[in-house]
């Protein structure tokens, strides 16, 4: 059996509101599950190499639930437009791109580099309509090591007639890409792509619907994301009540697999009751939000009522890659929101850190945490501190998320086995 042993400072969250913290402490991996963490070695231990990263973080690696592989190369840019805007000014014509796989093979690669740098070694993502690309970050995806979920996307009408899909042709090339990617990798996994409710016809949805039971698999999409797009999916789909209804009335429900909805800025008591019932995961992606000026998610209230809120960067509605800086956007947007409604109670940090590393990493298994039975899949930080003057280790680990970056990210882990975002990178291109 391969043991490794790592002293640092280990922070990981126990519940939504506790954070553990051995400082100075030892973590035990064994062939790439965490067998014991420990404030003292134990004994049995004493033969072996510790490696001691000092006065370093020890962290679970951060999650990204939701972003959108092929809008890398728009992060930053068109962030004065609202979301239909956006869509049509820069998104689609983008996303439309894809349809050459030499163009995907240049891009993914820089997209699967940049999660591992900023430390996301668990992802969900989007991509386009187009299988061949899609099946190029399927593939990419396995040889990166990276956690993930990926698919083919669907989108059928209210899309320009550059970037839209035939309903039949589209069902079809979806249940081929789940039949030939869902044995591939234990960590990769296909997932079914609604883009969202007002792109897909109710012939389309209740079709993937389908594929959801007979494969078994889960589903990813965006949900009442902004008031006019909820308004727009009621006034599409008559016969339901609120946006969560269109997709359980059509079936895309009924799979085993991960149900994930970006967004969930203004649910309904439909909504409510569809997360518990389907355990459903929402995504909070606070950066997007404020960029596509869609809400603030109901953080503390929607954790009330019992939802999983994981976090995303949603990069390109996002700007930023860094799942940490949403853990900080995510508690500046929760200030917000107390501050202009009387009612809402914040967020604190160790909830924000909690949805971006135990709740994202639990839809991947037993990741999220550093603790017994967990998967090592960590990172190491710079501990953030001055000359002169020292901070306690909680505020090493707030102050990284509010203003460091992947420089002061010096190791990742999956598996308990080393990843280097630029040895991956070079591989991918390469091949
Ligand atoms: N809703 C439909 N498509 C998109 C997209 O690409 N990004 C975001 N943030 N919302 C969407
Ligand atoms: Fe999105």
């Amino acid at each position: 059996m391969a043991i490794s042993i790592y002293r640092g400072n280990i922070i990981s969250s126990r519940s939504w509101d506790e954070l553990d913290v051995h400082e100075r402490g030892y973590v035990v991996v064994e062939d790439g599950i965490i067998s014991g963490v420990h404030d003292e070695l134990p004994e049995e231990y004493e033969k072996y190499d510790i490696c001691d990263y000092g006065d370093r973080l020890i962290i679970p690696a951060f999650s990204d639930l939701h972003m959108h592989a092929p809008q890398y190369v728009e992060r930053g840019v068109g962030m004065d437009c609202l979301l239909f805007e956006w869509l049509n000014t820069y998104t689609f014509p983008q996303e439309s791109r894809f349809a050459d796989r030499n163009y995907a093979g240049v891009i993914y690669p820089q997209v699967i580099r940049d999660f591992i740098r900023h430390g996301s070694l668990q992802v969900n993502l989007f991509s386009t309509i187009h299988y061949e690309a899609c099946d190029l970050l399927f593939r990419m995806l396995i040889d990166s090591g990276l956690y993930a979920y990926a698919g083919k996307i669907n989108m059928d009408m209210n899309s320009p007639e550059y970037y839209v899909e035939d309903t039949e042709e589209s069902i079809r090339e979806t249940e081929r890409f789940i039949k030939e990617h869902i044995d591939l990798c234990n960590r990769v996994k296909p997932i079914i792509i609604p883009r969202f409710a007002p792109t897909c016809s109710k012939k389309l949805l209740k079709g993937l619907g389908e594929l959801c039971r007979k494969y078994d698999v889960g589903i990813h999409t965006h949900l009442v994301e902004s008031k006019a797009e909820a308004a727009w999916a009621r006034e599409l789909f008559p016969m339901c009540t609120s946006d969560g209804e269109i997709y359980e009335m059509t079936g895309l429900l009924q799979g085993s697999g991960p149900k994930i909805f970006a967004h969930v800025i203004f649910p309904t008591e439909t909504e409510d009751r569809i997360f518990r019932q389907y355990s459903a995961v929402s995504v909070h992606c606070p950066d997007a939000t404020t960029n596509i000026t869609a809400g603030i998610m109901p953080v503390t209230s929607l954790h009330e009522k019992g939802y999983d809120i994981a976090i995303g960067s949603d990069v390109g509605g996002g700007h930023f890659f860094g799942i940490y800086r949403q853990i900080s956007r995510a508690l500046q947007l929760s200030k917000m929101k107390e501050f202009y409604e009387e009612d809402y109670k914040r967020a604190v940090f160790a909830n924000a850190f909690y949805m971006a590393t135990a709740a994202g990493g639990r839809v991947f298994g037993n990741i999220g945490k550093i603790e017994k039975g967990y998967k090592f899949n960590a990172l190491v930080i710079d501990n953030m501190q001055d000359e002169g003057f020292r901070i306690p280790v909680l505020e090493a680990l707030e102050r990284f998320c509010y203003i460091g970056d992947d420089r002061n990210i010096r190791e990742r882990f999956i598996d308990g086995v080393r990843i280097d975002p630029d040895e991956v990178y070079r591989k991918l291109i390469e091949k």
